[in-house]
C-alpha cells in the first residue's frame, strides 16, 4: 500500500474482523464474501477480512476474499507472534495487495495483568513481529492495543522502533472507549510531534464506542494529523461498537472547512451497505441512527415539512440520494415479468449470475401470488437468503399449528432431510406456551440438535396489509451464536423458517453436515 497522500483520509473497514465480533453476528463463508464485495463496491480503502489464526473458517475466508475481492487492500489480524503472523499471511497472500495488521498491549495494565510481561518483552516482541511480517510483505500494519491508557513516552518508543523495523501504518486505537475528543486528538498531535520517524508511516486511529464517542474521537484524530480511520458499518463491533464509517464519511463531506481532506468512498453505496450488513448479521440499526436510520432522512412535524417544502435546506443538512437511500418506490407485482424483475435486481446494485436470478424469479413469483405487491425491501430480502450459501440440509415441508384462548398450543411438523443423495422425511409434534414455542419444541424433537433461543425478533419487511413478516432469530449452540432469517406473509411459517436457517448453519458450521 502506497503511503497515504497528506490530504486523503483512508477508510479501514473492520466490519469483517472487529464487527464480526459483536456479540451475535456471525457470518456464513458467502455472506462475508458479499460484504467484502460491497465493501469493494463502496470503494473502502482497506479490508480487514478476519483474523485468520482465530479458526480454520476465518482462515478460508480471509483467503477467499484474499483470492476474489479486488480493488482494495485486503488486510489480516495477528497477533504479535510468529504463528499467527505467519498464517495471516498464508490467507492474504493471494490478494494484490496484502497487508499484514499485527497487534499488542502497550498500556501497562494489559502488559502486567493480561500478557504478563515487561515493557522490555512488549517491546522486543513488537518489533521482532513487524520485521517478521515485513519478510513477507511491504504493507505492515502496527496496532498498540490500548494505546489510550498507555504510557505516551512508553508508546512513543514503541511507535517509532515499529517503524524502524517497517511499519508502513501505526495505529493507535482507543480500545476501551475511553478518551474524550480533545484528549484523543492530543494524544495523536503528542505522537506527531514526539516520534521522529513519524513521517514514514501513515497514522491511523481504531476507536470504540463505549463512551458513545468513537467518531467524535476519530474526527478530532483527523483533525490532528490520522490519516487512516479505522471503522465499521453501522458501527457494530465490540460491546458498543466501533465508529461507524458512513457518519465519519459524511461528517467529512458535510463540514469539508473543517476537514480540507479528500476520501475514497463512494457515499451513494452507504445506505445498501448498511442495510446488507443488518440484514445478515441480524444486527438491526436503530431507527434514528445518524445517517443509516429509518428516520435519518423522515420530517415528522407539520412545521419541519412546510419548510422541506419550501426549500429542503431548511431541515436538511445532507440529500439522502447523497447515502443512495432509493429515490422512487418501484412497486412489483404478479404482472411484473422477467425483464421487469432482474431490471429491478440491476437497480438495487445486485450483480448476480444467470442461474441465481432465474432462481430468485421463481422465488419472486411464488410471493407476488401470496403479496399484491412487492416492494424493493422484499427483494432485498429474497436476495440475502439465496446468497447466505447455507446448505439445506432440513426444509419444511409440512406444518400444522393450534392455538388460541383455551386451547393448549400445539404444532405438527414434517421436516425433509437431505445429505448427500439420501432424503429422509421426519415428523414430530409438541405443546409449547404458544405456536412458534410448539413448532420450535418439535424441531428440536426431530434434529436432536438442543439449541437454545437467546432472541426472537419479528418485523414487518415492507408496507400494507398484506406485508411480509421477518424473523431474525438468534441461538446458542455449543457456546457459539447462529442467527438465523425467515420472512412470510405467516409469522409462525416466518418463524419456522427462521428456525431452521439458523440450524441448517449449526449442521454446516459446527457439525459438518454430520446432524
Ligand atoms: O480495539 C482494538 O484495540 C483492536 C486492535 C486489535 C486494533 O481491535
Ligand atoms: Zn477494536
Amino acid at each position: 500500500m502506497k503511503k497515504s497522500n497528506k490530504d486523503t483520509v483512508v477508510f479501514f473497514d473492520t466490519t469483517l474482523r472487529d464487527g464480526e465480533q459483536s456479540p451475535g453476528a456471525s457470518l456464513t463463508f458467502q455472506e462475508k464474501l458479499l460484504v467484502a464485495q460491497q465493501l469493494a463496491t463502496m470503494n473502502v480503502d482497506i479490508i480487514e477480512a478476519g483474523f485468520p489464526i482465530s479458526s480454520q473458517g476465518d482462515f478460508e475466508s480471509v483467503k477467499s476474499i484474499a483470492q476474489q475481492v479486488k480493488g482494495p487492500v485486503i488486510c489480516g489480524l495477528s497477533r504479535a507472534n510468529t504463528k499467527d503472523i505467519t498464517t495471516c499471511w498464508n490467507a492474504i497472500k493471494y490478494s494484490k495487495k496484502p497487508r499484514i495488521h499485527t497487534f499488542i498491549a502497550t498500556s501497562d495494565l494489559h502488559i502486567e495483568k493480561k500478557l504478563q510481561k515487561t515493557r522490555q518483552q512488549v517491546f522486543d516482541m513488537a518489533v521482532n513481529a513487524v520485521k517478521l511480517a515485513k519478510s513477507f510483505c511491504d504493507d505492515i500494519e502496527f496496532s498498540a492495543e490500548d494505546a489510550s491508557r498507555s504510557d505516551i513516552d512508553y508508546l512513543c518508543s514503541v511507535v517509532e522502533a515499529v517503524i524502524n523495523a517497517g511499519a508502513t501504518t501505526v495505529n493507535i486505537p482507543d480500545t476501551v472507549g475511553y478518551s474524550l475528543p480533545t484528549e484523543f486528538g492530543k494524544l495523536i498531535a503528542t505522537i506527531k510531534q514526539k516520534v521522529k520517524n513519524i513521517e514514514k508511516a501513515v497514522i491511523s486511529v481504531h476507536c470504540h464506542n463505549d463512551l458513545g464517542l468513537g467518531v467524535a474521537n476519530s474526527l478530532a484524530a483527523i483533525e490532528n494529523g490520522a490519516r487512516q480511520i479505522e471503522c465499521t458499518v453501522n458501527g457494530i463491533g465490540e460491546r458498543a461498537g466501533n465508529a461507524a464509517i458512513e457518519e465519519i464519511v459524511m461528517a467529512i463531506k458535510t463540514k469539508p472547512m473543517f476537514f480540507p481532506v479528500s476520501y475514497n468512498i463512494n457515499t451513494k453505496e452507504i445506505y445498501k451497505s448498511s442495510k446488507l450488513v443488518s440484514n445478515l448479521t441480524g444486527i438491526t440499526v436503530q431507527p434514528n441512527k445518524a445517517i443509516v436510520g429509518v428516520n435519518a432522512f423522515a420530517h415528522e412535524s407539520g412545521i419541519h415539512q412546510d419548510g422541506m417544502l419550501k426549500d429542503k435546506r431548511t431541515y436538511e443538512i445532507m440529500s439522502p440520494q447523497d447515502v443512495g437511500v432509493p429515490e422512487s418506490l418501484l412497486v412489483l407485482g404478479k404482472h411484473s415479468g422477467r425483464h421487469a424483475f432482474f431490471k429491478r435486481l440491476k437497480d438495487l446494485g445486485y450483480k448476480l449470475d444467470n442461474t441465481v436470478m432465474e432462481e430468485l424469479f421463481s422465488k419472486f413469483k411464488i410471493l407476488a401470488d401470496k403479496k399484491k405487491c412487492v416492494y424493493d425491501d422484499d427483494i432485498d430480502s429474497l436476495v440475502e437468503q439465496s446468497v447466505s450459501g447455507v446448505k439445506e440440509v432440513y426444509s419444511v415441508d409440512y406444518v400444522n399449528v393450534t392455538s388460541g384462548v383455551g386451547v393448549i398450543p400445539t404444532a405438527t411438523i414434517r421436516l425433509i432431510k437431505k445429505v448427500k443423495n439420501k432424503t429422509e422425511i421426519l415428523q414430530e409434534a409438541s405443546c409449547g406456551t404458544g405456536p412458534v414455542d410448539a413448532a420450535y419444541k418439535a424441531i428440536d424433537k426431530i434434529t436432536g440438535i438442543k439449541v437454545e433461543l437467546k432472541d426472537y425478533t419479528l418485523r414487518a419487511i415492507s408496507g400494507g396489509e398484506d406485508a411480509q413478516g421477518e424473523v431474525n432469530v438468534k441461538v446458542n449452540y455449543d457456546g457459539a451464536n447462529y442467527i438465523g432469517k425467515g420472512m412470510s406473509t405467516d409469522i409462525v411459517e416466518a418463524s419456522i423458517n427462521a428456525y431452521i436457517h439458523a440450524v441448517n448453519k449449526i449442521v454446516v458450521m459446527s457439525l459438518g453436515g454430520k446432524k
